[in-house]
């Protein structure tokens, strides 16, 4: 039930003496809506129709004395912030403290000074006026930062989401790699949340604030040049040690964004991923050869997810393997390449990770950013005729 709405406050004045009831009424009335009550169990009754902004309550009354009301009122969540101020004949300061101590604001002594009384209940209307105008102005806040973080979030989704498009759409040949990824890692977390020996760490994180920012992990692949990044054929050496830079490029760019835009959770998830996920559990991985649990989760988990769809899609220099394969190739490498408890997951998981990998993923939308795809290969010479060959040689 909630409070009177009224702009004039109201008041319970709760009394087992109907003179004081009568004295008290005749002089806040003019201001207030006053309800008298004879008892504090007509109290609680009156409080099933209305909540009022003050109750003035006498102490000795017979059947339950304002001691005992005070404490059935601070112990009900409907009624506790309700302003308490003690009536009483009992004018020693042991008294007094004892009801401010049961949760009163005020304590007033009979028989009533009329304007005494006025001014003592104004002064405790205006503290309850300026109290509900702080709790409309928080809750307005506090409706307002939401609203804020909501457009906040759909921004950022709205930008990551083009970014990932347009990197997918540049290295023409991973279609929905970004895409499922990310739905592995939501997988992996849903169960590690609920993991005895991740549950601690993983129930740190927000969801989808990581699950967003795992999109990034190949963000430093804007920084390797077209030649490399769409080559068909096989890499040189240095094309490769070229490809491997990228974990370290995309640091480097979320540490720019992050010293322009400042600190931030989604940013940080973004950079472990981004720096990680191409180290592996025995050292041998880059950029930084981390080794075991050096390695931060994220980037333990985005290397499994990684390799995963990498091994069950085609790439130019391979066939798509089928998803048992895949699996065969991920266990193989549990102790080495990947965490061998992640592994363990992994392949408890292995079916969810099989539907996610199937589910339709949508084109990206700026084909007209590189619709070209790379030079064909030069056709064949044309075959040299009989006699041809020693022609040659004679010139
Ligand atoms: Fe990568
Ligand atoms: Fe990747």
């Amino acid at each position: 039930m909630k409070r009177t709405e009224n702009k004039r406050k109201s008041l319970f004045i709760v009394d087992d003496n109907l003179t004081n009831l009568n004295i008290a009424r005749d002089i806040l009335s003019k201001k207030y809506n006053v309800i008298t009550i004879p008892s504090a169990l007509k109290m609680f009754e009156m409080l099933n129709k209305t909540i009022p902004d003050i109750i003035l309550l006498d102490i000795e009354m017979p059947e339950m004395n304002g001691y005992d009301a005070i404490k059935l009122l601070k112990d009900d969540d409907r009624y506790k912030s309700i302003p308490v101020i003690f009536i009483t004949v009992r004018g020693d300061s042991a008294s007094e403290l004892a009801g401010l101590a049961l949760g009163a604001v005020d304590y007033i002594s009979k028989p009533f000074a009329p304007q005494l009384l006025a001014k003592r209940i104004e002064i405790h209307a205006t503290l309850e006026s300026q109290k509900e105008q702080l709790k409309e102005y928080n809750d307005n806040l506090t409706e307002m930062v939401s609203e804020k973080v909501k457009e906040v979030m759909g921004l950022q989704d709205t930008i990551i989401s083009t970014i990932a498009e347009l990197m997918e759409c540049r290295e023409l040949t991973t279609n929905g790699h970004i895409f499922r990824t990310q739905k592995y890692l939501k997988i992996f977390l849903e169960v590690l949340g609920k993991n005895e020996m991740y549950k601690d760490e993983v129930g740190r994180w927000r969801i989808d604030e990581i699950v967003q920012s795992c999109r990034l992990h190949d963000l430093g692949k804007i920084a390797i040049r077209d030649s490399v990044l769409k080559k068909t054929s096989k890499l040189t050496h240095e094309e490769f040690e070229e490809i491997k830079s990228h974990a370290a490029y995309g640091v480097e760019m979320i540490d720019k964004i992050e010293r322009n835009s400042g600190n931030d959770a989604f940013l940080e998830h973004a950079r472990i991923f981004a720096g990680t996920h191409h180290e592996k559990w025995d050292g041998t991985g880059y950029p930084e050869g981390l080794k075991g649990e050096e390695i931060p989760l994220q980037g333990r988990l985005m290397a499994i997810a990684d390799v995963y769809d990498a091994l069950i899609s085609e790439r130019p220099y391979k066939k798509a393997f089928p998803h048992g394969e895949a699996v065969r190739i991920i266990e193989e490498g549990s102790g080495t390449y990947f965490d061998p408890n992640l592994v363990d997951v992994f392949l408890m998981l292995q079916d969810d990770f099989k539907n996610a990998s199937i589910e339709r993923v949508d084109a990206p939308q700026f084909t007209h950013f590189t619709t070209t795809p790379p030079p064909p290969p030069p056709p064949p010479p044309p075959p040299i005729k009989k006699g041809a060959e020693k022609k040659k040689k004679n010139i």
